[in-house]
């Protein structure tokens, strides 16, 4: 610490995943260890699982992997996609590019609709892209829900009626590691076919496992599936009754209990759909303080249409200056861990997933904007300010 540091007190994360954690996931974590095959754990795992397709919105099979949201990626594609598919990557910042490349591997081909990092994908050039695969190569389309790094939400809804416009059968595969259990989203009711998360960040719980939603399209898809792996093949994984088999080996214990916890909290808000009401509001209150603070020669949103900013994350980018000295000033002088630019992307991220409330969003911006100031970024006015009239505008009702 500095001199001038203000640092000492609890530091506040607000890097997009991991997120907070709620003490009640953490404290679940620290239970002794039980049967693995009797008592308690088993209903914990069983009600952990029966809760997962409510959080996708689907009535498809849900699968657990222990690992990443790379190893729900791997599932995902290794589940149904054969040797000499091709897979069609659609970008809008990072990360379903590098979905491609970890799919790439196995003799599949990619292709890819660049992004710009600032817009969402654009669903004429899907529609114009798979038009013309007039004999149906691409077997999937890989798209992220949220992209962490630009922070833009795609359109879902608008890529799958570009899909059905090209009359393409390919699977829509979505990648919501970072809006899962934040931004709306409807897997059944939009048409997808397969959409991954971990649970790291809107679902509130150490990193460590991850999901697979399978609909019916892609369950089908398996049976020509040429790439399956023993460790992340549904079909071992299919029996529920058997925990040692549908995990592949001993269950996540501490993970099991801390998704108890953490699915248990999203009921007690009031179901999903509250969760989300609840990000709406706080992301809400974040842009509108970046919206006040943007300024020429200072800084600006990363994703120009505001239609497109999420509620899970918000990019910032400064048009001058160094993001390196405000995230650093802000970790090291004030106690607030924000998230780096990545990507190229000359800025900060600000995360506002999972367990966050109005006080940890108004303290992080309230000390984004000290930092700012003590840095020498020129801004607007007040995002504080803007952001807690968004708030207190939500709360009188
Ligand atoms: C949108 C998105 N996809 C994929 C990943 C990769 O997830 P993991 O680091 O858990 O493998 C991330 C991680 O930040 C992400 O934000």
């Amino acid at each position: 610490m500095t001199a001038h540091s203000l640092a000492a007190g609890r530091t506040m994360v607000a890097i997009p995943g991991p997120s907070i954690i709620p003490d009640r996931v953490l404290a679940a974590f620290a239970e002794p260890m039980p049967d693995l095959y009797d008592g308690p754990i088993v209903s914990t795992a069983t009600e952990v699982r029966e809760r997962l397709p409510g959080i996708a919105r689907t009535e498809g099979e849900a699968f657990i992997v222990i690992g990443n949201g790379h190893a729900a990626w791997q599932m995902a594609t290794s589940n149904t996609l054969a040797r000499g598919d091709k897979v069609l990557v659609l970008e809008a910042g990072r990360f379903a590019t590098v979905w491609g490349i970890y799919t790439a591997v196995s003799d599949i081909e990619v292709e890819e609709i660049p992004g710009d990092d600032r817009t969402p994908v654009d669903p004429a050039a899907v529609e114009a892209h798979l038009a013309a695969d007039t004999n149906h190569e691409i077997k999937a389309v890989l798209i992220a829900h949220v992209d962490t790094a630009s922070s833009v939400r795609n359109d879902i809804p608008a890529i799958r009626a570009a899909m059905d416009a090209a009359n393409h059968p390919a699977l829509l595969m979505v990648d919501c590691i970072a809006s899962m259990g934040c931004e709306t989203f409807e897997m059944d009711e939009w048409g997808v076919d397969i959409a991954v998360a971990g649970c790291q960040k809107g679902l509130m719980v150490p990193p460590g496992v991850a999901f697979v939603w399978v609909g019916e399209k892609a369950a089908a898809a398996h049976a020509r599936a040429d790439q399956r792996v023993g460790y992340f093949d549904w079909e071992s994984r299919r029996d529920t009754s058997n925990m040692y088999s549908y995990y592949a080996g001993t269950p996540p214990i501490g993970h099991l209990r801390g998704l108890r916890e953490a699915f248990a909290i999203i009921e007690e808000e009031g179901g999903i759909e509250a969760v989300w009401a609840r990000h709406r509001v706080l992301g809400a209150a974040v842009r509108a303080a970046v919206d006040t603070w943007s300024t020429p020669g200072g800084l600006e949103f990363q994703v120009l249409d505001p239609a497109h900013r999420s509620d899970c994350v918000t990019t910032v980018r400064l048009t001058d200056g160094d993001p390196e000295v405000v995230r650093s000033m802000a970790e090291h002088q004030a106690g607030l861990i924000v998230g780096l630019g990545i990507a190229g992307i000359p800025g900060f991220r600000i995360a506002h997933m999972g367990h966050v409330n109005p006080p940890m969003i108004l303290g992080t911006l309230g000390t984004i904007e000290a930092v700012l100031q003590a840095s020498g970024v020129p801004t607007g006015g007040s995002g504080v300010a803007a952001a807690a009239a968004v708030i207190g505008n939500h709360l009188a009702g």
